[in-house]
């Protein structure tokens, strides 16, 4: 994966479009899964979105339930993406969709620093870059919340995977 930094990253931020469903249950998987291997400690993690209609908010009620259905607990209060701050503190950014990706890069975030959160899904290897898209639950019913669930826990596998396998 060439556009990573080279030094594994230790602070990461989830984008999507609200904060309030993709971003949210993709911080929490990751915390999860770095809290089951014993590395919760090693790394910043937060999320926000290009947004800012839901600002202060909690999650999503429905991103809320399918994420305990699943035994993961949600912590984010929603935030707008802060450019000069983020892009200074957080060493990987990603995006949950091609639309957040391209809003991220016109705010001026450094390209090596942002990917895609599917590129990391080790079932899409060989995907095109429209299949990476994570797609937006909200206007949809809990099926769509339960996919999206099951892409970020693959996606944050393959991420934590590739991230801690320099464990220095
Ligand atoms: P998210 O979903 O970007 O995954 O948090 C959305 C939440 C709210 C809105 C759009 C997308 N909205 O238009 O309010």
């Amino acid at each position: 994966m060439s556009a990573t930094p080279q030094t594994p990253p230790r602070s990461l931020l989830f984008l999507c479009l609200g904060n309030i469903c993709r971003s949210p249950l993709a911080e929490g998987i990751f915390l999860h899964l770095a809290d089951a291997r014993g590395l919760r400690d090693r790394y910043e993690v937060d999320s926000c979105g290009t947004g800012a209609w839901h600002v202060g908010e909690r999650p999503d009620a429905r991103a809320t339930a399918v994420a305990r259905a699943n035994g993961v607990t949600l912590v984010s209060v929603a935030r707008q993406l802060d450019p000069r701050a983020d892009f200074d503190r957080f060493q990987l950014i990603l995006p949950m969709d091609r639309s957040n990706r391209d809003d991220l890069l016109d705010a001026g975030a450094p390209e090596n620093r942002v990917r895609l959160v599917r590129a990391f899904d080790p079932t899409l290897q060989a995907a095109t870059e429209r299949e990476l898209d994570v797609p937006d639950p909200y206007y949809g019913g809990p099926d769509g919340f339960q996919r999206v669930f099951d892409m970020l826990m693959r996606s944050c596998e393959g991420l934590l995977d590739h991230i801690a396998r320099d464990r220095a």
